[in-house]
C-alpha cells in the first residue's frame, strides 16, 4: 500500500488523532452533519444509527492512523473495507466529499492548531486510505453493477 505521507506527517496525524480521540463522538457527529450538507444524497445510504456508525468509523480510523508507518499490516483490512463500501453504494467521488467533511470536523475539533501543514498531512492520510479502498473496489466489481452491464 502506497503512503502519500512523510514520516513527520505520519507523526503529526498520530499526535492530533490522540487529541481528538477523547471527543471522537463529537468529531464523528460533525463529520456526518457536514457530509450530508455537502451531499444530501448520501444520507439514505446510511441504514444504521449514526452514533453507532460514528463509533465504527472512528475505530477504523484509529487503526489506520496507528498503522500509518506500517500500512502493509492493514492492507487486507483496508481493501475489504473498500469492497464493502462499493456494496453500500459508495462511488470514488464520494471519498472526496468525505475528505472535505473530515477535514472540516477535525478543524472544528482542533481549532487553531489545525494549521495548513496538519491539514495537508490529514488530507494525505485520507487520500492514502481512500486510494486503496477505491482500487480494491474497482478490482472487484460489485455484482449488482456487473449485472447492469450488457
Ligand atoms: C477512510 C475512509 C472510511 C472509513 C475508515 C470508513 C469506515 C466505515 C466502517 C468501519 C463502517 C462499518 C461497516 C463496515 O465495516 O463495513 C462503514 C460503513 C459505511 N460507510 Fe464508511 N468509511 C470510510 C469512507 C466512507 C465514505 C467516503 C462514505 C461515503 C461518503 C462512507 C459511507 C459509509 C456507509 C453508507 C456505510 C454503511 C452504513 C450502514 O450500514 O448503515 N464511508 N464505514
Amino acid at each position: 500500500m502506497q503512503s502519500l505521507l512523510t514520516r513527520d506527517e505520519c507523526r503529526l496525524v498520530q499526535a492530533s488523532f490522540a487529541q481528538v480521540e477523547p471527543i471522537a463522538d463529537r468529531v464523528a457527529a460533525t463529520f456526518y452533519r457536514r457530509l450530508f450538507e455537502l451531499d444530501p444524497g448520501l444520507r439514505p445510504l446510511f441504514k444504521i444509527d449514526l452514533r453507532q456508525q460514528g463509533v465504527k468509523f472512528m475505530e477504523k480510523l484509529a487503526v489506520a492512523v496507528t498503522a500509518l508507518e506500517n500500512l502493509d499490516s492493514i492492507a487486507t483490512l483496508v481493501q475489504a473495507l473498500g469492497r464493502r463500501h462499493a456494496e453500500y453504494g459508495i462511488a470514488a467521488e464520494d471519498y472526496d466529499t468525505a475528505r472535505v467533511a473530515l477535514l472540516f470536523a477535525l478543524g472544528d475539533a482542533l481549532g487553531p492548531s489545525f494549521d495548513n501543514s496538519l491539514r495537508d498531512a490529514w488530507a494525505g492520510a485520507f487520500e492514502t486510505l481512500s486510494a486503496e479502498m477505491i482500487r480494491a473496489a474497482e478490482d472487484t466489481p460489485h455484482p449488482r453493477i456487473t449485472r447492469l452491464r450488457p
